[in-house]
């Protein structure tokens, strides 16, 4: 949104009704940029600024709400519709044990149905949490792959299959004219790690573990985003074959390997149950060592003759069984329930442990998630807990022992004063987070907040970047928003620093210098309160005017229920919620401070007044009461908006004028007794000058 954007007040219905349209498309664009591509096109604020503005100018023009309304929709739409393909041989499932004797039972019944008493050979798969796909090569060509689905037919997923490295677009060497190949598509940690936390940087989606980003990853419409998400593929098993490849399993693996395939470098051929045993309790050992999830170990008679005689029973082989680790858990001591506090001032409670460990990782914190989740668990400092590693990486505390509670421990109580600053914590009404109100003041939200204050729709400083702002934070040379303005004090220092010199120096300061004059609105906006974007922020400068008057009148709506706070909640476009916002900023003294500390530096310009001071009701305060039958009340408000009138709605000493439709109560009442000027729907045509 350029400045020139009008107000929305200003705008006529067809107007409205041509930039509607425009936002639905430009909106619905980046959504999909974000959210189908990973490719976002504009910083959320300004993002945030487009979607502000449809909901302003739709609130004004209700008649006008279309059918693809961005506010009707949170995101781009759910991924569907993939293509069907039916497997050739039918993808199976596998049966599990738990212990040497389950498995001792499965080599039993084996050695029964073969009549036979010898050693079983088996080749051990370390088995991977991901998910199964099917792979079908034509002349050694790959021609399609698809999802497991219903184990008869699955999803097409075959363009997003081609971007992966792991799948051989041709195998090498000789290949039989048909074969189906299959495997396991998932993803290392490492990537699961850096997905998510760029996931959390973009304020997208996070995956609660490995096999669900992989999933996510592969059921992409956009191929894209496949590419994007460095998926990994060990290929185990075979489905139909123009030919024999092999003899045996093992043989069957160096094929695949030999094609170009990936395969489980851990897998090992081994001679009789108690090779196996040792394996599982090898595999079990290095588990938590593995740059991958496994959830245990797959047991595959060799014998490929003896497999087919084997056959299978319901969905599963009677040739294979998947021998799975018991469930991570342990039992340990919450020692204390520390708040951290994120960038964005979001307070999350984490759980110090009395470490133990868990499947081979030693564990000492644990994510609470949030205060609904102790008070649901009743989770007590003191307590022993169970832990669990969901997904193997973030531990959870699961449940509280509590016959083993010590007889003083008292129920958490969530702070409601930010630990990082002393500020006031709140939690708005249906929001599960409580944040800390210290934006400027916070220094776990501090870069962020500067980051915002010198960005192009906000200072708009030239050569004050990112990178800088951390880099001059980290020399302690930042505080709070005021010492922007101190930084041309040390020009010359900053010319002597890595990547700066004496001309990047001086434009710094003279771009610093040219910003010290700035407009209401755009200086409202920078302060980044939450809720407050482009559009809310010209609304507040054009209703207050100038800096003084909305520092005092925001200062005044801080009291609950006080003139100013209704005032403030009735401003069209503003409401009771974003006035609470307003009102938690201005409760908090420090912030009062550092904005006083600003201003110093600075020249707030006076919000620029739409031309109306020829209209009879510019500069007046006028409330509308009762039904209004030749308009609705939105179009009421926004035309005396429009010639410069503010619409407030409640009636007070300060009101000028009440427009008394039909059905009126109490405030024309209100408005008699103060002795309010009051008119009727039809004498506010006349002066609004629309008969
Ligand atoms: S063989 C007919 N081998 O586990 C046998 N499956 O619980 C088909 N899995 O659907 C499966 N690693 O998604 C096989 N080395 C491995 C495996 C493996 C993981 C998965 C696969 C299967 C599931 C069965």
């Amino acid at each position: 949104m350029s400045n020139a954007t009008p107000p929305v007040e200003a705008l006529t219905e067809a107007e409205a009704a041509e930039e509607l349209a425009t936002l639905a498309a430009e909106i619905a664009h980046h959504d999909r940029a974000y959210h189908q591509y990973d490719a976002p096109e504009i910083s959320d604020a300004d993002y945030d600024a487009l979607r502000r503005r449809n909901a302003a100018i739709e609130a004004r023009f209700p008649a006008l709400i279309r059918a693809d309304s961005p506010s009707a929709r949170v995101g781009a739409a759910p991924e569907s519709g993939f293509a069907k393909l039916r497997h050739r041989v039918p993808m199976l499932s596998l049966d599990n044990v738990f212990d040497p004797a389950d498995f001792a039972e499965f080599c039993a019944r084996v050695r029964r149905f073969l009549g036979r008493t010898d050693p079983l050979s088996f080749v051990a798969e370390p088995k991977i949490d991901g998910l199964s796909i099917n792979l079908t090569y034509e002349h050694g060509r790959f021609l399609h792959g698809a999802t497991r689905g219903d184990g008869m037919e699955g999803e097409d997923v075959s363009a997003n299959l081609r971007t992966m490295d792991a799948v051989p677009q041709r195998l090498r060497g000789h290949a039989p004219a048909l074969i189906e190949i299959r495997g396991e598509v998932f993803m290392t940690k490492a990537d699961f790690l850096a997905l998510n936390e760029a996931q959390a940087a973009a304020g997208g989606k996070i995956f609660a573990n490995p096999r669900n980003a992989a999933a996510g990853g592969l059921r992409q419409l956009d191929a894209r985003i496949t590419a994007g998400r460095n998926l990994s593929l060990f290929a185990y098993a075979q489905g139909e074959s123009s030919e024999p490849v092999a003899e045996t399993h093992w043989e069957y693996l160096q094929r695949l390997q030999a094609w170009g395939f990936t395969v489980n470098p851990l897998s090992r051929p081994l001679a009789g149950e108690d090779a196996a045993a040792a394996f599982q309790a090898e595999m079990a050992a290095d588990r938590a060592a593995l740059g991958y999830d496994i959830d245990g170990v797959v047991y595959k008679i060799d014998d490929l003759a003896l497999q087919r005689r084997l056959g299978f029973v319901g969905r599963a082989p009677r040739w294979a069984t998947a021998w799975k680790f018991p469930a991570e858990q342990a039992t340990t001591v919450l020692k204390a329930i520390d708040i951290q506090v994120g960038r964005t001032g979001a307070l999350t409670p984490v759980a110090r442990l009395e470490p133990v460990n868990v499947g081979g990782v030693l564990v000492q914190n644990a994510t609470l998630h949030n205060e609904d989740e102790i008070a649901r668990k009743d989770v007590r400092i003191g307590d022993t807990v169970i832990l669990q590693r969901a997904g193997d990486v973030i531990p959870q505390i699961v449940s509280v022992v509590t016959e083993r509670r010590p007889a003083d421990a008292v129920a958490y109580v969530f702070p409601d004063i930010c630990p990082a600053c002393g500020s006031h914590a709140v939690r708005p009404p249906g929001e599960v987070v409580r944040r800390c109100t210290g934006g400027l003041i916070c220094e776990a939200q501090l870069v962020e907040r500067l980051i915002h204050f010198v960005s192009r729709t906000a200072f708009d400083i030239d050569g004050l970047g990112e990178k800088t702002i951390q880099e001059f934070h980290a020399l302690g040379w930042l505080h709070s928003p005021a010492d922007i303005f101190r930084l041309p004090e040390r020009e010359a220092e900053i010319a002597t620093r890595e990547g700066w010199g004496k001309l990047s120096a001086r434009n710094l300061a003279r771009a610093i210098e040219a910003r010290r004059t700035i407009p209401l609105e755009r200086f409202i906006y920078a302060l980044g309160i939450r809720r407050i974007g482009e559009a809310n922020a010209r609304l507040l400068a054009r209703h207050y005017g100038s800096y003084v008057n909305w520092r005092a009148q925001m200062i005044a709506a801080t009291v609950v229920g006080s003139d100013e706070r209704l005032e403030l909640g009735s401003i069209l476009g503003i409401g009771p919620t974003i006035a609470e916002e307003l009102a938690d900023f201005f409760g908090e003294p420090r912030n009062r401070a550092t904005l006083d500390t600003l201003t110093a530096e600075l020249t707030v310009e006076d919000a620029t007044q739409v031309e109306t001071a020829d209209s009879p009701v510019a500069g007046k305060t006028v409330v509308f009461t009762g039904t209004l039958e030749t308009m609705t009340r939105p179009e009421a408000k926004a035309r005396a908006e429009s010639l410069g009138a503010k619409v407030t709605d409640t009636v007070s000493k300060k009101t000028d004028l009440v427009v008394v439709g039909a059905d009126a109560g109490s405030k024309a009442r209100r408005a008699a007794e103060l002795g309010v000027q009051t008119v009727t729907e039809a004498e506010w045509r006349t002066l609004a000058g629309i008969d």
